[in-house]
């Protein structure tokens, strides 16, 4: 079935390219990300761009998971992050969280549209990044997404680590529509 190609090929990168993003790019990501909708127009979320040389760059990076290592070599590393004390009030639900994630899924689509890649994560510890960042007290690390050009698996292959060879040996996968999507009521496990 025919589908926007940004979402048909979007996928996340276990290899990236050193090669520097430009700056266009960038604000489109952005631009995408602002633009997103959210409960009460809240707009919660916050985003810090950390690119290579930037002085954070290594304590971000040490913030990370030992199996997300593989997000060092992206030209950029984001965190975002919200105020929960901030939300829109309706339901009990943490709307910063659900609307900060559509933020970040229109950056992705966004990104994809300009040949580039992101690859979010939730492996990190949260304290670290957010000193890394400067994120106040009260916020919430939602996540952190590795952002730049995918590299070449072929050209990298002998300098990539076992456990990223592995992954990337793994078909991407999903679960057939039926499990989740339903017409009418919801006839999934109950
Ligand atoms: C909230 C969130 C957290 C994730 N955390 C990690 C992570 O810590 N490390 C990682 O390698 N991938 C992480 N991923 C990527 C998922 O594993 C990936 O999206 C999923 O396997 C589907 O693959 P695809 O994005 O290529 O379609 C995360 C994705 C999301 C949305």
């Amino acid at each position: 079935m025919e589908i926007l190609p940004e979402i048909k090929k979007r996928k996340s990168p276990l290899v990236f390219d050193g090669r520097e993003v430009e700056t266009e790019k960038v604000k489109a990501v952005i631009e995408a990300a602002r633009w997103s909708p959210s409960c009460y127009n809240n707009q919660p979320w916050n985003f810090v761009f950390v690119g290579k040389n930037d002085r954070n760059r290594f304590a971000l990076e040490e913030s990370l998971s030992l199996g997300n290592s593989w997000a060092k070599k992206a030209p950029y590393l984001v965190a975002v992050g919200a105020d929960p004390s901030k939300d829109c009030d309706a339901n009990k639900i943490p709307y910063y969280a659900y609307d900060t994630g559509l933020s970040v899924m229109s950056a992705a689509i966004e990104a994809e549209h300009h040949g580039l890649r992101v690859h979010q994560m939730a492996g990190w510890k949260e304290e670290k990044v957010k000193r890394a960042v400067g994120f106040p007290k009260g916020f919430r690390l939602l996540v952190v997404f590795a952002l730049g050009y995918e590299g070449s698996v072929k050209t990298l292959w002998d300098k990539l680590e076992q456990k990223v060879k592995d992954r990337l040996a793994q078909p991407r996968t999903r679960k057939p529509a039926k499990e989740n999507f339903f017409f009418g009521e919801f006839k999934g496990n109950k």
